[in-house]
């Protein structure tokens, strides 16, 4: 245990305290503007192809140098260091952590206990892109012989999120012949709906799961083994007897077969992966210092790889490796992970804000802030530093957001002129996605309008006087009038491509990674999810055969009891 001081009790922090208190107890962009509008190009920083512009916050050099002078005394950067140097980082689990590693170019040296990962890193992308060339050439048959047209990616979390998020992103560059699906709950209805049109001859599951233990994710890839060999039927029984099976093992040694062609596995636990019977030479690893939530640029990208290809997916990881570079080299004042972060701290402990919203400007992008919610939220959602200590400081913001302008004309409305603060990030690119019609590539402009009014409008409102200017009735001059103030980043790209979805995500994680680092708690564990889980458990039996489970709470058991008159009248 460290006897440095706690957060709270640092004099940087108190600075930051005294500074909200004083000069920034009633910040004004529109003061702050007048006073400096040298800021609009002071406050830029460029991080790969991304253009990060955050002076619309309410900050002003002082603030900067004093969230400056707090990421110094945490150590933000030792700590970076620390992590991308193979340390075991994630300390209440014993691991390193490593994603950084898993974009690492071939021939860089990253070790683990002493040991290079980076080569079989690169054996895991190579054997990938060979299977996904396999598959999307058509080489790769499926039980029957014929040619697999749909993927469906079975996985939860992290092994869901990030490749579903990023073939959204990427529909552009995606084999549009190929149908991909991701299926994550449990609820039979993902499953059912993601099959109900597709041929099993024709359809090959990725299962994805780190721990290959996740129950929802064992229950579906079950579920879709049932429905490929129900779907098979003679298929599968006539090509295990080509095979010569004895009578006893056709529809055994047939099944297998069957799974062996329809079934791949993504984990690290092999030996849970041969149990549900999938063959090891089908399996994709990745490892340990992997978290679930990080690990999309590992195996868990496989679906992703099939649908756009082993190029552009290698151009994805080279976007990630511009940022990594980018958080590792940059100094303070121009680095984009570190601003951003500390941004977020100085609203959530001294605004006391309690969320984040990320408000994309791309259609493409419906996926990115659910993406973000686990990325940020299974971090940074801690009570317990890493001292074991509670924490008497604010630490993981609730994060959301949905593309706009849709959000614009539902719950923008509370941005504006609700109660409660909350920062905002618009993203936005100057291009539409390539091979779009003209007439629709066109309304990319209007688009970026509604983005960069948003921004303009949160930041600066509009004063009483200027809706009486207008000739607006005195007595609706109070609900027509929005007061500003409202932070926004606003971070511009060229185009949404492979490399700037990578580099988005990689900026995203260092932000992450920053606060964590501040906020001196373990931000890759995620143990806050296992009691819910292990009740769940304990709950089934009583609403399958309505077993008395001992200790369940009184009201639980009343809700349990509607449950099953409900359900069996
Ligand atoms: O529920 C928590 C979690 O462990 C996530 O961190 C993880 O991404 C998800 O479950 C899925 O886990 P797995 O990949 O092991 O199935």
């Amino acid at each position: 245990m460290s006897d440095a001081p706690r957060l709270n009790r640092r004099p940087e922090w108190a600075e930051l305290g005294d500074h909200r208190a004083g000069s920034m107890l009633h910040p004004s962009l529109r003061e702050l503007f007048a006073a400096d509008p040298g800021r609009a190009e002071r406050y830029v920083v460029h991080a790969g192809d991304l253009r990060v512009d955050y002076s619309k916050h309410l900050i002003t050099d002082e603030t900067l140098a004093l969230l400056l002078e707090l990421a110094a005394a945490t150590d933000v950067f030792g700590q970076r260091d620390a992590m991308f140097r193979g340390e075991r980082v994630n300390i209440t689990e014993d691991r390193a952590v490593l994603h950084t590693a898993l974009r690492a170019p071939r021939g860089a040296v990253v070790e683990v206990d002493g040991e290079n990962v980076v080569p079989a890193v690169h054996a895991v992308l190579d054997r990938m892109a060979a299977f996904a060339d396999r598959v999307r050439s058509g080489d790769w048959t499926g039980h029957t012989g014929r040619r697999i047209r749909n993927v469906v990616n079975i996985g939860i979390g992290g092994s869901d999120l990030g490749p579903a998020m990023a073939y959204e992103a990427l529909r552009a560059y995606t084999d549009r012949s190929l149908t991909v699906r991701f299926v994550s709950n449990v609820d039979g209805a993902d499953l059912h709906e993601a099959v109900r049109d597709l041929d099993p001859a024709e359809t090959l599951f990725v299962v994805a799961s780190k721990t290959f233990t996740t129950i929802e994710t064992l229950t579906n890839a079950t579920s879709a083994r049932s429905w490929l060999l129900a779907g098979l039927g003679d298929g599968g029984a006539s090509r295990s007897g080509e095979a010569g099976s004895g009578a006893g093992s056709v529809v055994r040694s047939g099944a297998e077969k069957a799974v062996a062609r329809h079934f791949v596995a993504l984990s690290t636990n092999a030996g849970k992966v041969t149990e549900f019977g999938i063959d090891p030479d089908n399996m994709f690893e990745f490892w340990d210092w992997g978290g679930g939530r990080y690990s999309f640029d590992s195996a868990i990208g496989l679906s992703l790889m099939i649908a756009i290809g082993p190029d552009r997916f290698r151009e994805l990881l080279d976007g990630f490796r511009a940022i990594d570079d980018h958080f590792r080299t940059a100094p303070p004042e121009s680095n984009a992970p570190l601003l951003l972060g500390l941004l977020g701290v100085w609203y959530g402990d001294f605004f006391d804000a309690q969320s984040h919203a990320v408000l994309p400007y791309s259609h493409y992008l419906s996926r990115f802030t659910a993406y973000l919610q686990q990325l940020d939220m299974e971090s940074n959602g801690k009570q317990v530093g890493r001292d074991g200590l509670p924490v008497e400081w604010q630490t993981g913001p609730v994060v959301w957001g949905t593309p706009g302008t849709n959000g614009q004309h539902a719950y923008y409305q509370l941005l504006h002129q609700g109660t409660k603060l909350i920062p905002a990030d618009l993203i936005g690119f100057a291009r539409p996605v390539a091979g779009m019609e003209p007439e629709l590539a066109a309304q990319h402009d209007l688009l970026m309008a509604n983005l960069f009014a948003q921004g303009q409008a949160l930041a600066f409102g509009k004063t009483a006087e200027e809706v009486r200017a207008e000739g607006v009735p005195e007595e609706q001059v109070p609900h027509r009038t929005f007061r500003g103030n409202r932070p926004t980043t606003t971070v511009l790209a060229p185009e949404l491509t492979p490399s700037v979805l990578g580099q988005l995500i990689a900026l995203y994680e260092h932000k992450v990674f920053v606060q964590g680092a501040i906020w001196n708690i373990d931000s890759f564990d995620q143990w806050g999810v296992e009691l819910g889980k292990v009740l769940a458990q304990r709950v089934e039996p009583a609403l399958t055969d309505g077993a008395d489970v001992p200790g369940l709470d009184p009201s639980t058991a009343a809700l349990v009891a509607a449950y099953r008159a409900l359900r069996d009248p």
